[in-house]
């Protein structure tokens, strides 16, 4: 489907559940979050029928997201029925790895191809910290345990935050040389409750760009953006087996080629990551809708669907309040 400002809308990603099994200090509150009953939890049955529809509608790639979706019961059956919707090419699935050694074989036997592994530091204390008590051992083994599955592309996101693990930015390129992982600085965006205690700890992407030139030489490897790459532009370190991917949502809008619809736990279509305007598709879905009224909900939400966002960034600090990003999916 293509919106108004001529973008082509093939993406919809999928958060099966706001809960985690970490709460990451820059997403969660510290007594974690989950803000949606048990009845207000999309089932997986409704899932497939509203991709059912958006497939109809051109959505052609899923990626299921959390909170965690690992935590939710029956996730690798419901990756399988998601498999069997005519239309859809690619699932794919965000995760923060800490399940992963134990679910990577049979996720990659129910469909998953490519998988995205949350990690912001290298650094054991440092990670517990940041997560408030989790195991970085548990997400390397996840990492390994998804290579040895077959995973490809394995993306390691990795959320920079200044004064926390910008002195690791180095390491964590170090780790694409002989390994055949795609790291990816992302820029700290404001979002949510938690957006408050981001003020001041954004790093722009040009920073983290300079300090790894700086020690060797990065080659671009896309010159423009598609889709499979998403919104990170790529380098290489010069003869390393992995890939370096900045993403920059904050000094670098990549609006003019956003091509996704977020659907989250509770049943909402959201337009766009940044925009708290949404499409409530669960009310009608439980009401018995049509498909075809379905499919207008959906055609609605992406005509909502905004040029670009606000966030701007104005010295140290970048405002923007909304939800937060565990309810959301990323
Ligand atoms: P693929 O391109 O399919 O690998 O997926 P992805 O990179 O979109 O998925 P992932 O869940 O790994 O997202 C990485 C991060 O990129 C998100 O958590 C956000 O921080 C950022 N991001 C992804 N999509 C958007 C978007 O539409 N807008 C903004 N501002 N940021 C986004
Ligand atoms: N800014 C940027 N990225 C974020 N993520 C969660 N909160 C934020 C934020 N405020 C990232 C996670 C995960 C992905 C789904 O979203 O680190 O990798
Ligand atoms: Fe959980 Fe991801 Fe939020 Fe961390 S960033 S608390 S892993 S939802």
């Amino acid at each position: 489907m293509i919106d108004k400002y001529n973008r082509e809308i093939n993406y919809l990603r999928v958060s099966i559940t706001d809960r985690c099994n970490l709460r990451c200090t820059y997403c969660m509150p510290k007594e974690g979050l989950s803000t949606i009953g048990h009845d207000d939890i999309l089932r997986y049955e409704e899932i497939i029928r509203i991709v059912t529809e958006a497939a109809k509608t051109g959505i052609a790639k899923v990626r299921v997201t959390g909170g965690e979706p690992l935590v939710r019961r029956g996730v690798v059956d419901f990756i399988r029925m998601l498999g069997t919707v005519r239309g859809i090419e690619d699932i794919s699935l965000t995760t923060n790895g800490i399940l992963l050694a134990d679910y990577a074989q049979s996720l990659f036997e129910a469909g998953i191809k490519r998988i995205n592994i949350s990690l912001d530091s290298l650094d054991a204390r440092k990670y517990a910290r940041i997560t408030r008590g989790g195991d970085l051992q548990a997400v390397l083994r996840g990492i390994a345990a998804s290579n040895d599955a077959g995973f490809s592309p394995i993306k390691i996101n990795t959320v920079m935050i200044k004064g926390f693990n910008d002195d690791e930015v180095l390491d964590f390129a170090r780790y694409t040389i002989d390994r055949p992982y795609q790291v990816r600085f992302i820029e700290l965006m404001p979002l949510g409750e938690a957006g408050a205690r981001n003020d001041g700890r954004y790093l722009s992407n040009a920073f983290v760009r300079n300090a790894i030139g700086n020690a060797y030489t990065l080659e671009p490897l896309n010159g423009s953006r598609n889709a499979i790459d998403g919104p990170a532009r790529l380098y290489r370190v010069a003869g390393g087996r992995g890939v370096i991917g900045f993403i920059s949502p904050v000094s670098e809008h990549f609006c003019d080629s956003c091509n996704r619809l977020r659907l989250t736990a509770d049943g909402h279509l959201r337009a766009c990551l940044m925009s708290d305007n949404e499409v409530d598709l669960k009310e009608p879905l439980r009401r018995g809708c049509s498909d075809g009224d379905l499919q207008d909900l959906i055609r609605a939400a992406v005509a909502m669907k905004p040029r670009k966002h606000g966030i701007v960034h104005d010295g140290n600090a970048i405002r923007k309040c909304m939800k937060d990003m565990s309810a959301i999916g990323g």
